[in-house]
């Protein structure tokens, strides 16, 4: 009944010589269904790449860092195919591993490169990940006491929010780190993720015995026990390559 009345409603306003697309409201109906599908999925599409790009512009990494994945990573060497395929193995077992990383090396080297394509990749997979240079990370803390705290805006939160990221990764680690408050943070924020379970990275130009002096024994053994992935990379800067 509905059928022929939806007929003759459409017969009313289309030329004779021109065919329904629909031979009855049930066709109407499925093709509305279908439509209506595509659209949520559509925006479901949409919301997912606004959060994505909302993750990425908090997660710290630098606009020369921002394209860098492993698969614009050059291979050139024994020492490339070595780092990249570990940090690749880092990234897909990164669901059922806590395990913290080491990058240490000479200047140049890629080391910012391959940290960014991993946190480029876990944001892919809508993990919080963050990078920080350690000189950024304590100007933060110290911003923190010359203001009148308010619930936003104190060291309790910068560090909680630091020890609850799905990945932090701290860059720069150097021989600026010179006070005992300086080194009792970074124990502070390592010690806190490492017991809830949290992965921390770190990026540094120092060997393991400078960054044990800089840092401390114990922030050290807990980024390096176990299955960590400690990788040197000790080889020509790739800098000049670059125009
Ligand atoms: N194997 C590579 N393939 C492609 N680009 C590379 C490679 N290695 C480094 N680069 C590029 O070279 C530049 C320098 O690399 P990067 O900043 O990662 O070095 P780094 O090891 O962090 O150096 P530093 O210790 O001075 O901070 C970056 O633009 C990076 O993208
Ligand atoms: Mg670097």
């Amino acid at each position: 009944m509905k059928n022929i009345k939806f007929l003759n409603k459409l017969k009313k306003i289309i030329p004779n010589n021109i065919q329904p697309k629909f031979k009855n409201d049930y066709d109407v109906l499925k093709w509305n269904q279908k439509k209506g599908k595509l659209f949520c999925q559509s925006i479901i599409k949409k919301n997912n790449k606004i959060k994505k790009q909302n993750m990425l512009k908090k997660s710290g990494i630098q606009a020369l860092y921002i394209n860098c994945s492993f698969d614009n990573y050059i291979i050139e060497h024994e020492g490339h195919k070595k780092v990249i395929t570990l940090a690749k193995k880092y990234v897909q077992e990164f669901n059922n591993n806590i395990n913290n990383f080491v990058f240490s090396g000479w200047p140049g080297t890629g080391k910012n490169h391959l940290a960014s394509a991993i946190a480029n990749y876990l944001i892919n997979q809508k993990k919080s990940v963050f990078i920080i240079t350690i000189a950024d990370l304590m100007s933060n803390i110290k911003k923190t006491f010359n203001r009148k705290l308010n619930v936003n805006d104190n060291e309790e939160n910068l560090l909680y929010y630091l020890s609850t990221r799905d990945l932090l990764i701290i860059d720069e680690i150097g021989i600026q780190i010179e006070s005992r408050y300086e080194r009792m943070i970074i124990h502070q924020i390592v010690d806190r993720r490492y017991s809830s379970k949290k992965p921390t990275g770190m990026l540094s130009n120092l060997n393991y015995y400078d960054m044990i002096r800089v840092l401390g024994e114990r922030v050290m053994d807990r980024m390096c026990l176990g299955n960590n992935l400690w990788l040197d990379f000790k080889w020509n800067s790739y800098r000049k390559n670059i125009s």
